[in-house]
């Protein structure tokens, strides 16, 4: 057996997807409260608080900060190893968001149980779905008067098209709402109210037949229950692992994070579904396994301009295979270049500490002069080369005006290498060839960042007029741009790989389009991977 398996079979990278305030920062929390990895409840929450208060530079540089020590967090459970890697949402979500799915193995997919499935847990499932993820989904809030837990399984399977199966069904709802029945373990947990959620909760465990259980939770709740639980055996489709660990089928768990109901029993099967680090593929189709003697893995995002002063730069790498070491050696693959990797950072429970030893499934914050990209590769021997990360269609658009004419080289120059670095997505009018480029991005707080950092960074003083457009797709097939010109409301554009994409300012006209083309061999394409054809 290869010598590191059993501590990569070890490790669980996740990440949690969700809408804003469907609860993603208190589950973090208390993920990391029953992971001993905090002693109290409050910390995590304080520093959104921060992040809140920001629209403005100052307060992103700010944020910036804070996002970056949270950006993985590591807690153990059960005896496994535990990345938890913060999806970026709120405000600043961004291309980040999407991006750091690419470094997960699964995910926690929280769904408010008053709100449903909500706009942004769509748009993050499908890059799941997109990468075949795994989701396990967990339903918060039932504290609150919410949806009937029926209701909302049907809402997930027919808005996400994804198959579910109950793991645990709830006890009561709102205020009544006191324990989970665990189907797999055919056992009621009950759960004991505890200061407000700052401390673990005690459970009693019982079995749905034991009588003293019907006195506890009541003749009504009782009753509801079993009934319940009935019509799910009755009807419900088994819980099968196979087309869970494809991404086809989603088990999900009820809880609240706020009052800490549900959680353990949560983490608990989390540990066990969510699979240990797995095979990748390069871009031969080789299959490389987390345990191979070599060390490899790929950027996934960077953190620029740390300080302004000096071009410091975190790139967030994930390791695929081997054993990383600080100090070692690795070929960036795509220059050739040998890198010594000698500054490397871990995060733990929001400090950053050096790093000196790291396994498949780890991420490892490698400080880098400017020589990373997004997707690249490093790795110590062999010739690894692993898919680049996709690039997703920006939803916000703004056309570049140019203060100072002079500048338009060193204009060209920054977008070039911001476009390279992730921050930004580059297009070009197709008659109006590099004058006057439009810019795309998954969230306009990064348009900001890069008006900033032209200043800062290449001195070029620019402004942005916005557009109107709020979606895009990548045109693969035999397509006419002028055809589709002629219908308001779009506009065609090359990007920086002269690959044409279509602008539309709604998804009524979208859809409307891209069923006019559906006989005719063209293909409308959400992502694409940089320097290679449409995904
Ligand atoms: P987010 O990161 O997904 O945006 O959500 P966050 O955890 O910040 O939670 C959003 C709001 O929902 C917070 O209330 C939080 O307390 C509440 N919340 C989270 N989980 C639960 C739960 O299980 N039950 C109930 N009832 N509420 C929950 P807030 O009023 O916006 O903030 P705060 O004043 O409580 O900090």
């Amino acid at each position: 057996m290869p010598q590191f398996t059993d501590t990569i079979n070890r490790r669980r990278t996740f990440a949690i997807i969700s809408h804003p305030d469907a609860g993603k920062t208190t589950l973090t929390e208390k993920l990391l409260l029953y992971g001993g990895a905090v002693h109290t409840a409050g910390s995590v929450k304080a520093r959104k608080s921060d992040r809140h208060a920001t629209s403005d530079w100052m307060a992103m540089e700010q944020e910036r900060g804070i996002s970056i020590s949270t950006s993985v967090m590591r807690f153990e459970w059960n005896g496994c190893e535990m990345n938890l890697l913060d999806t970026p949402g709120h405000n600043d979500f961004s291309e980040d968001t999407y991006r750091t799915l690419a470094a997960a193995d699964s995910a926690i997919m929280l769904i408010d149980a008053v709100k449903g499935v909500e706009p942004q847990t769509i748009k993050l499932f499908e890059v799941c779905r997109m990468r075949g993820i795994p989701i396990v989904t967990f339903i918060n809030k039932m504290d609150r008067e919410g949806r009937d837990p029926l209701e909302l399984l049907s809402e997930i399977e027919d808005v996400l098209g994804i198959p579910t199966t109950p793991a645990t069904w709830p006890v009561g709802q709102g205020k009544a709402f006191c324990g989970v029945y665990d189907r797999w373990h055919k056992r009621l947990l009950k759960f004991e109210r505890a200061d407000g959620g700052s401390n673990k909760v005690p459970i009693i465990e019982a079995s749905i037949d034991d009588p003293a259980l019907k006195a506890e939770i009541g003749q009504r709740l009782y009753e509801n229950l079993v009934e319940g639980i009935e019509l799910l055996d009755g009807a419900g489709s088994d819980f099968d692992r196979d087309a869970y660990l494809r991404g086809q089928m989603s088990p999900v768990f009820f809880g609240s994070a706020l009052t800490n109901f549900g959680v353990e029993p949560f983490l608990d099967a989390f540990v066990d579904l969510a699979p240990a680090p797995r095979e990748h593929i390069t871009v031969d189709g080789d299959v490389v396994m987390p345990d191979d003697d070599v060390f490899s893995g790929f950027v996934f995002k960077i953190q620029a301009n740390m300080d302004p002063r000096h071009r410091d730069r975190i790139a967030f790498f994930r390791i695929c295979s081997g054993r990383f070491e600080r100090g070692m050696q690795a070929t960036l693959q795509r220059t050739g270049a040998k890198l010594t990797l000698s500054k490397s950072l871990t995060f733990m429970a929001q400090e950053r500490v050096n790093l000196d030893e790291a396994f498949a499934g780890d991420i490892v914050g490698l400080w880098d002069s400017g020589q990373l990209h997004i997707g690249d590769t490093l790795c110590s021997s062999k010739s690894i080369v692993y898919e680049g990360i996709p690039r997703f269609s920006p939803e916000n658009f703004v056309r570049v005006v140019l203060r100072d004419p002079l500048k338009r080289k060193q204009l060209k120059k920054g977008l070039d290498e911001l476009s390279e670095e992730g921050a930004v997505q580059v297009f070009y009018d197709l008659q109006r060839m590099e004058r006057d480029p439009i810019l795309g991005a998954v969230g306009k707080l990064q348009f900001d960042v890069v008006q900033n950092r032209l200043q800062t960074e290449y001195n070029v003083n620019v402004t942005f007029d916005g557009l109107p457009y709020q979606h895009a797709r990548w045109i693969e097939g035999n397509l006419d741009p002028a055809d589709i010109s002629r219908r308001s409301g779009t506009l065609c554009l090359h990007d920086i790989e002269d690959r044409l994409i279509v602008l539309f300012q709604s998804e009524w006209m979208m859809h409307r389009i891209i069923d006019d083309y559906r006989d005719k061999n063209v293909k409308f394409i959400a992502a694409v991977q940089p320097g290679r054809k449409a995904l």
